[in-house]
């Protein structure tokens, strides 16, 4: 039997988007009672949907593709243009294994390893500092770190202007007017850093590590022989160091939730498994990337709903971890709930849902994983600080969201 899809009475979203932010379709799908309805944003018809059985049909790659998906804005900003988000099929899936290859337990390790001696070098020098604005030193030590492990080269005097010109791709990307375009400025450059360096790659001038992004994305070469389009490579080594940077954010809301809910170290001291479970609850809680955006491939039926070819769908990220048909007080913070989680791929999908592999989800989601811990490691056991007054506000209508303070801790000490 075919329903028609609920409907949002506003004749055009987009300034409803601006202002509910992360709480967009949550909103509306309480409103209206459902987890799918259709709007119109830019003028144009999209659906949205939220929640376990609405992930599984997203990631369903014979009714979803991502070509042409995501807006305009954001690949001149956050994603770059001709990168893995935009592709499909066996051309997704070849791109796809490049950024797999990097991900291997070893390979992380790797990464581990680096983040950590920035680490200690970090707390060192915090502790001869008056203030410490967290977000942007954690930034530079995954800036650093990722730099290193990619195999691409970075003067200690270029540490702070790369950081800030990959950190302005991730914070542009919601931004109108004047912010988007430093965003695109930012973005130029960096393509054209990394361009640089693949020339010098493929003309023999530099060799990096084997198996490193620059290795791979530079000497790859497709079953014709043919390599990546230079600038492609940049977007997808991009794709690499611009998202190891933006874990920082995953960071100070480590940082916050320690702060909001003292009680946690104890707790973390205590029991081993509640590392893996507060990292958890953290990605799930606090809110990240809001969507994730594909094209219908062609027309389909579900519950009873037509879904027209082209059309635009967006799958509510935040909103599927805060479903109140999986997880119970779902505004809560409660890392112990994850000792009871079914590990499904699709109602819990911070980093995007399905698999690794062949869905578009996201490549460095073990990485993330495994950095936040570290990093809690470090602010639980390796260091004492204190959190002055600050604004801890975090703006759920800002893409991305953080505290307003991008928190700010001081009397630094470390602890051996
Ligand atoms: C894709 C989030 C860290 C590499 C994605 C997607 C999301 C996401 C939501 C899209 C899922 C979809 O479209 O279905 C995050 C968050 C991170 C993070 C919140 C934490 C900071 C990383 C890291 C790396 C990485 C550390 C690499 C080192 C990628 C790549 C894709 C991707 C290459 C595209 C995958 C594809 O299109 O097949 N990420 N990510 N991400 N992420 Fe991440």
């Amino acid at each position: 039997i075919m329903t028609t899809i609920p409907k949002d009475k506003a004749i055009d979203s987009t300034p409803a988007l601006l202002s509910d932010g992360y709480n967009f379709i949550g909103n509306r799908c309480d409103e209206l009672g459902t987890d799918v309805f259709e709007t119109r944003l830019m003028m144009k018809k999209v659906i949205c949907m939220r929640g376990e059985e609405a992930a599984r049909v997203f990631y369903d790659t014979d009714r979803f593709n991502r070509k042409k998906a995501a807006p305009k804005r954001l690949q001149k900003t956050l994603f770059g243009e001709g990168g893995v988000q935009g592709i499909d099929g066996e051309s997704h899936k070849n791109r796809k294994e490049l950024f797999m290859s990097l991900m291997s337990a070893d390979s992380i390790r790797q990464l581990l390893g680096m983040i950590g001696q920035e680490w200690e070098l970090a707390i060192k020098k915090w502790s001869t500092l008056k203030e410490v604005i967290l977000l942007n030193e954690t930034e530079e030590i995954l800036c650093r770190a990722v730099c290193r492990w990619a195999g691409v080269p970075l003067k200690d005097s270029k540490v702070s202007k790369r950081t800030k010109q990959i950190s302005s791709m991730i914070t542009s990307a919601g931004e109108i007017a004047l912010d988007h375009y430093k965003g695109r400025r930012n973005r130029k450059k960096a393509e054209k850093w990394i361009s640089g360096l693949i020339n010098k790659v493929r003309s023999g001038k530099i060799i990096p590590g084997e198996q490193s992004a620059l290795a791979v994305f530079a000497q790859h070469r497709d079953r014709d022989g043919n390599r990546l389009d230079e600038r492609v490579a940049a977007v997808e080594i991009l794709n690499v160091l611009r998202p190891t940077v933006a874990i920082g954010r995953f960071i100070v809301f480590i940082a916050h939730a320690l702060y909001i809910y003292p009680e946690y170290r104890d707790k973390l001291l205590q029991q081993p498994e509640m590392s893996e479970w507060f990292v958890q609850e953290v990605r799930r809680v606090y809110p990240f990337f809001p969507f994730a955006a594909a094209r219908v491939k062609k027309d389909f039926e579900w519950n009873g709903i037509h879904f027209p070819k082209g059309r635009r769908v967006l799958l509510d990220l935040y909103g599927t971890n805060h479903h109140a048909g999986t997880w119970d007080d779902p505004e809560v913070f409660r890392p112990e709930r994850f000792k009871h989680w079914n590990g499904s791929p699709y109602n819990f999908i911070p980093q995007g849902g399905g698999d690794h592999n062949t869905n578009h989800r996201c490549a460095g989601e073990w990485a993330t994983i495994e950095t936040m811990k570290l990093a809690l490691d470090y602010i639980v056991k390796k260091m004492r600080y204190n959190v002055p007054q600050q604004d801890l506000t975090i703006d759920m209508s800002n893409f991305p969201a953080i505290p307003e303070s991008r928190f700010v801790i001081t009397n630094v000490n470390s602890v051996s």
